[in-house]
């Protein structure tokens, strides 16, 4: 994307979003250009004539081995003809030479284009969950009669770039299935544990941060250790999130030590929402979500495969359970 590409980019989004695409920087050309140049993102465009920009896709880096896929358009008469599939094969060509190893993105649920790219296109890609009515309504353009109603779920998908290293996966019996079966159709070394620790020594007091979106009316609370406390210190953070006006809470737990067996929270309302390796120097990461509301609309989604099908029916039914478990 050149500085005269990021202008017809913005026009682009405009055509397809009006003023409410959730990625505001991509409105000024200049801003968003100078991210990329400033080594924040890096973005694949398609130029139709001599300059009609036509498609955009990007990878926001998360750090130097990760990227992050998003900002998806193809301007409505171009759309399947191979432009999106061609923008992000270059995309992964450039990622690879910049030296990232992971990627991950949040295909939509109104059609299986941005699924099917993740799954057939990444080698070795996969979606590794749903997070469900996480952000707020948007309408696609071409799209806006299929989108679930209200706030809308995504789905999450990774794709590794370089080998993974093999290691176990430490989970809470109640979570572990849900992983196994987001591994299933991949070839990723992983080997689940389920065992709690022997006399475990744990430090007293977990380590955790929150993030709070007003814009999302969501949070993240981050896991970065596993104390004693887990379970009171989540529900403080958990309830900080909520009395800020959360919809929507996501918990990172990491996977890479046995104390993780112990991080079972169904009973404080988080249930399996995404499966991440990789994603905390060779951590995986698990995603539990918390909702206000955890009925779910699934009627409008458009799921690539009936593996993907069983994924959801099991992350549904789980926050109906942690729902339901939570307000008893
Ligand atoms: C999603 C989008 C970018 C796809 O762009 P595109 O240039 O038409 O995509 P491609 O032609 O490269 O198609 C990629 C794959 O998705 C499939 N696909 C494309 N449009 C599809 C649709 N509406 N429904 C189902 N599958 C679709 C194609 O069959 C193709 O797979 P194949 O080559 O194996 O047949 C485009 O539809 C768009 O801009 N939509 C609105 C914004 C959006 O949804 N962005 C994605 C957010 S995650």
């Amino acid at each position: 994307m050149t500085a005269d590409d990021a202008v017809g980019v913005a026009e682009l989004v405009r055509r397809c979003y009006g003023d409410t695409y959730i990625h505001e920087q991509i409105y000024d050309p200049e801003r968003f250009f100078a991210d990329q140049e400033a080594g924040l993102h890096i973005s694949e465009v398609a130029v139709a004539g001599k300059s009609d920009v036509v498609g955009h896709w990007a990878y926001v880096f998360r750090g130097a081995a990760v990227a992050e896929s998003g900002m998806t358009i193809t301007d409505e008469r171009y759309r399947g003809h191979g432009v999106a599939s061609q923008m992000e094969a270059n995309l992964h060509g450039r990622l690879v030479q910049r030296g990232v190893k992971w990627v991950m993105g949040e295909p939509v649920l109104v059609h299986t284009a941005t699924q099917e790219i993740a799954v057939t296109r990444w080698k070795q890609g996969a979606i590794t969950g749903i997070r469900l009515k996480s952000i707020p309504h948007i309408d696609l353009e071409g799209f806006e009669a299929r989108t679930e109603a209200g706030r809308i779920s995504l789905a999450v998908a990774f794709g590794p770039l370089a080998p993974m290293r093999g290691h176990d996966v430490w989970l809470s019996p109640e979570y572990a299935e849900l992983v196994a079966l987001v591994i299933e159709p991949t070839d990723w070394p992983r080997t689940i544990r389920t065992e709690p620790p022997q006399d475990p020594v744990l430090p007293e007091a977990t380590v955790l941060g929150s993030t709070f979106n007003d814009a999302m009316a969501s949070a993240e609370i981050e896991v970065e250790t596993i104390g004693a406390d887990l379970h009171t210190a989540v529900v403080a953070a958990r309830d900080e999130a909520q009395a800020a006006g959360a919809r929507f809470i996501e918990l990172r737990i990491p996977t890479n030590e046995p104390a993780s067996a112990l991080a079972g929270l169904l009973d404080q309302g988080f249930s399996f929402a995404a499966f991440l390796p990789e994603m905390r120097g060779h951590a995986d990461l698990l995603l539990l979500q918390w909702l206000d509301n955890p009925q779910v609309d699934r009627s409008t989604w458009q799921l690539l495969n009936p593996h993907i099908e069983s994924l959801a029916d099991a992350i549904v039914a789980q926050a109906e359970l942690a729902s339901e478990r939570n307000s008893r």
